[in-house]
């Protein structure tokens, strides 16, 4: 069955959302009949439609004064139109992931800016399916979800790396199974016959210099 899947984000200070977005992206197409779109949050305005009818929509955005960064809210505050009052998410499928500097950053704050958003779009959201590492003596940076997250994907790069050098592998890993992960819960959603509301094709995003 296939399965449609959409990595919405925000990157602006060193790439390295972009690249956790390409981790979560390949992870979902690893999943058989997936078919993923990434979208730069900049671009949106392309990708509406593909958005209503998607089954799945992974939000990602840099932690930014211990918050969603103010692009993606942006974003965010778009859907709080049709969007939001017709419920045209209802019952979508929904995950996360963010990146900060410190290892803890405040970045959580960020992740549940994200919930709370895919939950008032009355969406599913879905938690990191594995254990967090790095817990103990036998732990290290190389585990798989390091920063132990369980909301989303919980990344950290160093201030003074490139995107190249930062984030390490083990969160770029840790992106790409939660991206498989969201990814296979969608497709059972979907041949379970999950009920979703369709978009009328005119519904545009809500624009608060157009109130
Ligand atoms: C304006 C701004 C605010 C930031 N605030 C935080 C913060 O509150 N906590 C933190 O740990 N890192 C913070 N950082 C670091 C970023 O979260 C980190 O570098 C992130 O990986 C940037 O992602 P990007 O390169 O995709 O934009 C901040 C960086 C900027 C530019």
């Amino acid at each position: 069955m296939s399965v449609t899947v959409a990595v919405v984000y925000h990157s602006s200070f060193r790439g390295n959302v972009a690249r956790l977005a390409a981790s979560v992206a390949a992870g979902a197409e690893t999943v058989y009949g997936a078919s993923v779109r990434l979208i730069a949050v900049e671009t949106v305005d392309d990708h509406w439609q593909y958005l209503h009818d998607c089954d799945a929509i992974v939000f990602g955005c840099p932690t930014y004064v211990g918050s969603v960064s103010a692009r993606f809210k942006e974003f965010i505050e778009s859907l709080a139109g049709e969007i939001w009052l017709d419920r045209l998410w209802l019952n979508k499928v929904a995950g996360g992931f963010t990146c900060s500097a410190g290892r803890g950053g405040d970045k959580f704050n960020c992740m549940l800016d994200l919930v709370v958003a895919a939950t008032q779009m009355g969406m599913i959201w879905v938690p990191m399916p594995m254990t967090g590492g790095n817990y103990s003596t036998q732990g290290s940076e190389d585990d798989l979800n390091r920063m132990a997250g369980y909301l989303g994907v919980m990344a950290q790069a160093n201030i003074d790396q490139t995107s190249e050098e930062a984030p390490p592998a083990s969160d770029l890993r840790t992106a790409e199974a939660y991206g498989r992960h969201v990814t296979e819960v969608a497709a059972a959603l979907r041949a379970g016959g999950v009920r979703r509301n369709a978009a009328p094709a005119s519904v545009r995003p809500w624009r608060l210099a157009e109130t």
